[in-house]
This record gives structure tokens, C-alpha cells and sequence, in this order.
């Protein structure tokens, strides 16, 4: 998992619960960790390293798993949306911009960031207002990846119903299916 993963980890953890809370937090999971050097944006380190600093978290915070997940992915969105710089401000509709996700942005931070192993998105669409979304990846952030979706719901001011399925326990493949609103939209009329 890429640096900026770990340091948006901890800016999270630190502006939700403060410094001293993920100081100590990293210190329970130092016995864990096969990296001892500070975590930098541009490395590349164990998933498993990354897990262990979020069971620690889940430990001191007692925020539950799903929800902590949901809520760095949700974090996460305007802070990656910034790495490449323009592209978003090309969209005004957040099911455009999900169509990239997988052959226009994954692929670009493929480049920008070396090593980098984001997940694989395909995608089906059913009608105007819906997308299907089937994501695989061995790291199985499925609550991640939904946080990171109502980040986008946020930053197009549109609401999206996620109805979320796991498909494939083994191979780390779900399902996103998404209902996007419309700000003059008037729910069950
Ligand atoms: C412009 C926006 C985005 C950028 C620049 C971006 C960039 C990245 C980067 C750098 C990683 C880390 C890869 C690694 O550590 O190897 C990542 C992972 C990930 N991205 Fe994106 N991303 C963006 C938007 C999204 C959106 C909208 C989703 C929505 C589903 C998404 C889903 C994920 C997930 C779930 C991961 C975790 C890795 C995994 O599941 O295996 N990303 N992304």
C-alpha cells in the first residue's frame, strides 16, 4: 500500500481524535510493523502494516471497523481528488466521473505513483440515473471503497444510494450498485 494511504491515515486519525491519540496508536502497533522507518508519501509498504495501524485504531477509538473505513474513504476523496490536479472540475456529474475511475484515473496513478496497486473497477450501466460498479481486489476494502464514493456524492452535491453486495469472498469481487439523486429530486413522489 502506498505512503499517501498511511499519511492521510494518520491525518485522519489526528484531526478526528488529535496527535497524542495516533502517537499512540502507532506505538501499540510497532510490535506488529515489519517497516521501522516513518511511513513516506512516494514508498510502498506492506498492506499488512496498514492493517495492523487500523486494528490499533479500532482499539484505542472504538470506532467499529465498517464505520471507520467508511469514514477515512470519505476523507480520502477531496485529499486524492487533488492528485492530479484539474481533472475533477471536467465533470458535473459524479456518474462520468466514476466511469474513469478504472480506465482514466486508476491507470494514471498506476503511473504517478510507482507501485501502486489500485483495485479494478467494471462497470454496468442499467439506466440515466444508476451505475453498477463491480469492484475486485485482494485487499477488500469494501467499506473503504463506499466511503470514497460518498466523498464523491459530496464534492457533486448529488446524493448516491449505495446498495452494496459481496460477490466473491475469496477473490475480494463486489458489487456497488449506485442511485444517484438530483438536487430537485423530491424522494417518493
Ligand atoms: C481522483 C481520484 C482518485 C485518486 C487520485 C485515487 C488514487 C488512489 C491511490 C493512490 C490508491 C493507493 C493504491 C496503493 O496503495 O497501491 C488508491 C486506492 C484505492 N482507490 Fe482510488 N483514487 C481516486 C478515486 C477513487 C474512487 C472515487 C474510488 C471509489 C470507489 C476509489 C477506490 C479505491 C480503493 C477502494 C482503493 C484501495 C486499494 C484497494 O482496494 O485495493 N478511488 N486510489
Amino acid at each position: 500500500m502506498k505512503g499517501e494511504i498511511f499519511n492521510l491515515f494518520e491525518c485522519f486519525i489526528s484531526e478526528s481524535f488529535g496527535d497524542e491519540t495516533f502517537e499512540s496508536i502507532l506505538d501499540s502497533a510497532q510490535p506488529e510493523l515489519s517497516t521501522q522507518e516513518p511511513f513516506i508519501g512516494p514508498g510502498t509498504y506492506p498492506d499488512q502494516d496498514f492493517f495492523s495501524i487500523v486494528k490499533a485504531a479500532i482499539n484505542h477509538t472504538g470506532l467499529p471497523l465498517e464505520k471507520a473505513a467508511f469514514l477515512f474513504g470519505k476523507y480520502c476523496f477531496p485529499h486524492l481528488g487533488r492528485k492530479i490536479p484539474g481533472y475533477l472540475n471536467q465533470f458535473s456529474h459524479p456518474k462520468d466521473f466514476l466511469l474513469t475511475l478504472d480506465k482514466v484515473i486508476h491507470v494514471e496513478v498506476r503511473k504517478v505513483f510507482k507501485n501502486a496497486e489500485p483495485p479494478e473497477f467494471s462497470y454496468e450501466d442499467p439506466g440515466p440515473n444508476e451505475l453498477i460498479m463491480i469492484y475486485r481486489s485482494k485487499r477488500k476494502l469494501y467499506a473503504f471503497a463506499e466511503g470514497l464514493i460518498q466523498g464523491v456524492a459530496e464534492h457533486f452535491q448529488t446524493s448516491i444510494t449505495i446498495q452494496r453486495t459481496i460477490i466473491d469472498m475469496e477473490e475480494g469481487q463486489c458489487i456497488f450498485h449506485l442511485k444517484f439523486g438530483t438536487s430537485n429530486e423530491e424522494d417518493g413522489v
